[in-house]
């Protein structure tokens, strides 16, 4: 056979199979179901019953396709997620009777885990074992083998992440349908970005969340720019799912519990809306990661969440979407119990002195747990006080 001839055919036993994509979907940014990667490892202990879940087969056309080549092209890449979401969205809400409540910690990261050495002091030193699970989302580039002790075979099949598209939200909900197939008894799912450290014992922390039967998730309602940031796929684009009296702003970094993390895997009506594309125009008002759950939760049940987050963030002065960042001569004593001082923000109430949520929350002073952006230039100074600072209560 030829070469050119060789080629020819290699490019259409490519193309076809992609081609066929197109045509189910009719929708031209499917090809970036592609992304799915081969090279995933499974959690570990593999799960009992629902090994079928967790185990995403390779559809044997993309075996050979690299990756990489359609990150460009990743703009909508959760098409091929709806049997887990179907999956997820039918698990028992409540947590299995008698065994005792879990946190899934649920790490969202595209590199290596600078602070994982604080996060293993974290899990270790606790005064009962078997309270959480952890899961990763990784960039499939990633090799699994970079996740070490608590964190090793915890990385769940995962697809490339870029800010200013809805990869990010995608993927949360990849890490909450994840956690509820794999273990009935998970009841509270916390997200932790790469550059989070805690602020409390893992002792403090379960304490905390699991007294609580309401998610942690913040939900503004009056942000300066929300309407760009609702308009930002078109100024009808989110008609008529999603009203802007219905559009909510809030960070990312949630604690939801098990009825709320089962209402976002089984959600297709808004999740349709905030899976478009943004604009190219407004790509720099897209961040539908930090709208899609509280512009969610406050529309199916606003009264089952506490509007705020418990990681902590500093956006004093910062403009540039980008909050401050942490680095090693900040990192004390000090810092850790300034930021534990810190009182989390309830709503609109700093906007909106007369808002109703500001009498309904001003008893309220929930205790920060996590902390962000930590730079990794920190990790040392933070293991300097872990035991003495971080971890006691
Ligand atoms: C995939 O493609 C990218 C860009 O073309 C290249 O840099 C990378 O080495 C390729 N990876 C493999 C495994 O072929
Ligand atoms: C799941 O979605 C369906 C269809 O939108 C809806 O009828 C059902 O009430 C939802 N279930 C939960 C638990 O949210
Ligand atoms: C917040 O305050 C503004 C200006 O005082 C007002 O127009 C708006 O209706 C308030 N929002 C709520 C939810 O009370």
């Amino acid at each position: 056979m030829s070469p050119t001839l060789l080629s020819l055919l290699c490019a259409l036993f490519l193309t076809l199979p992609l081609g066929l994509i197109f045509t189910i979907h009719h929708d031209p940014t499917a090809a970036a179901t592609a992304a799915t990667t081969a090279a995933t490892t499974l959690i570990s202990p593999p799960p009992k019953k629902v090994t079928s879940h967790l185990q995403q087969p390779q559809p044997t056309f993309l075996k050979n396709v690299n990756v990489s080549e359609y990150e460009d092209n990743d703009d909508d890449n959760d098409n091929d997620d709806s049997s887990l979401f179907h999956m997820a969205s039918r698990v028992d809400p409540n947590p299995s009777p008698g065994a005792p409540k879990k946190i899934a910690f649920m790490f969202l990261t595209t590199g290596p885990l600078p602070f994982a050495p604080l996060w293993e002091l974290y899990f270790t030193r606790t005064r009962k074992t078997g309270l959480y699970n952890i899961y990763i989302h990784a960039d499939p580039s990633i090799r699994p083998d970079l996740f070490h002790g608590v964190f090793s075979h915890r990385t769940i099949p995962s697809k490339p992440t870029r800010r200013h598209t809805p990869s990010l939200a995608a993927a949360h909900r990849r890490l909450l349908a994840r956690a509820l197939l794999h273990d009935p008894a998970n009841y509270m799912f916390a997200l932790v970005s790469p550059s989070c450290i805690p602020l409390h014992s893992f002792d403090f922390t379960y304490e905390t969340v699991m007294n609580s039967k309401k998610s942690f998730i913040e939900i503004l309602e009056n942000e300066e720019g929300a309407w760009r940031r609702w308009a930002a796929r078109g100024e009808m684009a989110m008609l008529p799912e999603v009203g802007f009296g219905d559009f909510r702003i809030g960070s990312q970094f949630s604690v939801l519990t098990r009825q709320h993390a089962r209402v976002a895997v089984n959600d297709t009506r808004i999740w349709s809306k905030f899976r478009l594309p943004c604009l190219q125009k407004n790509v720099h008002t897209c961040y539908p990661e930090e709208s899609y759950l509280p512009t969610l939760l406050s529309m199916v049940d606003r009264i089952g969440c506490v509007p705020a987050t418990l990681t902590y963030v500093d956006w004093e002065g910062r403009h540039d979407g980008h909050p401050h960042t942490f680095h090693e001569a900040e990192v004390g004593p000090e810092l850790i119990r300034a930021l534990r001082g810190r009182r989390p923000r309830y709503g609109d109430e700093e906007i909106n002195g007369s808002d109703a949520s500001v009498t309904r929350f001003t008893r309220r002073n929930d205790p920060f747990l996590f902390a962000r952006k930590f730079g990794s230039d920190t990790v040392g100074a933070l293991m300097d006080i872990a035991n003495d600072v971080i971890l006691k209560d």
